[in-house]
C-alpha cells in the first residue's frame, strides 16, 4: 500500500506524542517528534549559555547540534540523543519546558529544525507530531489533525504522567506553563500555532488515549 505523511498538530498536552507514537506503531511507521528536537536545542542553549539575542552566536550553536534518536519499533519509545548523548528525560523538565517557546520562536531556529524534519520524512510513511507540520514543514500531508482539550483537562493529565515520574508539580504551575505556551506558541511571528484548513480537528477533552489513537488509525485508512 502507499506510505503517507500523517501531520498531528496542536495545544500543549494533548496527547499529541503518545497517540502519534501509537499511530505509527499500528500502522508500522515512524514516529517524529518534532517539539524534542525543539527541546533538545533549547537544553544545547541553556548548558551552554547561549545569547538568543546574537544570530552569529546562535548559528554556531546550530552548527553544533547533532540530534538524532533512538528507537524500539517494538513499543515505539524513542529516545532522544543532543550530541550523542541521551537527554530524553531532561528535556521533559520544567527549565526546558519554560524555555523552549522562546527558542522556537527564533528564524535560525525552526529554519534548521524545518531542514532536518523534512529530511527525515522523505520517504514517508512517518507520523509527526509538532505546531506547524500541517501548514509549513509538510503542507502536503495526506492527512492532517489538528488536536485540542481544555486546557485543566490537559494540565491534570501532565500532572500525573510527571507524578508517575516521580516529580510532584502543582497543578497550577503545570497549567500556567501550558497556556503560556499556548500564547507563545500562537501568537509569534514565525510559523505560529494554527489549524490547517484542511486539517481534521480532534478534541480530546473526553477522549482516552486509545479512543484517540483509534480515531487517527481510522482516518488513516480512510486516506490510504
Ligand atoms: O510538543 P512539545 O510540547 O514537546 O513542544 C515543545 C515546544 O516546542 C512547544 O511549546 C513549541 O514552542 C515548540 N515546538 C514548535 N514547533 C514544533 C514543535 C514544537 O515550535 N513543530
Amino acid at each position: 500500500s502507499t506510505k503517507i505523511i500523517i501531520a498531528i498538530d496542536g495545544h500543549s498536552g494533548c496527547g499529541k506524542s503518545t497517540t502519534a507514537r501509537q499511530v505509527a506503531v499500528q500502522l508500522g511507521y515512524t514516529y517524529i517528534d518534532t517539539g524534542a528536537m525543539y527541546r533538545a536545542v533549547t537544553l544545547y542553549f541553556i548548558q551552554h549559555k547561549i545569547d538568543l539575542a546574537s544570530e552569529k552566536a546562535v548559528r554556531e550553536a546550530l552548527a553544533k547540534i547533532h540530534i538524532t534518536f533512538e528507537g524500539d519499533p517494538e513499543t515505539g519509545t524513542i529516545q532522544t540523543h543532543l550530541n550523542g548523548q541521551n537527554v530524553e528525560e531532561e528535556i521533559r523538565k520544567l527549565p526546558v519546558a519554560n524555555a523552549v517557546p522562546e527558542v522556537s520562536a527564533i528564524p535560525d531556529v525552526r529554519k534548521a529544525m524545518v531542514g532536518l524534519q523534512q529530511k527525515l520524512g522523505h520517504n514517508r510513511g512517518i507520523v509527526m507530531d509538532g505546531r506547524d507540520i500541517g501548514t509549513h514543514v509538510f503542507p502536503h500531508a495526506e492527512l492532517k489533525v489538528f488536536m485540542t482539550a481544555d486546557s485543566l483537562v490537559r494540565a491534570e493529565r501532565r500532572r500525573i504522567e510527571l507524578q508517575a515520574k516521580g516529580e510532584q508539580v502543582e497543578l497550577a504551575e503545570i497549567a500556567q506553563n501550558l497556556e503560556k505556551r499556548d500564547h507563545l506558541d500562537t501568537t509569534r511571528t514565525e510559523s505560529p500555532l494554527r489549524k490547517a484548513s484542511d486539517a481534521q480537528l480532534l478534541d480530546t477533552s473526553h477522549l482516552s488515549i486509545a479512543g484517540q489513537v483509534e480515531w487517527v488509525v481510522q482516518q488513516a485508512y480512510l486516506t490510504i
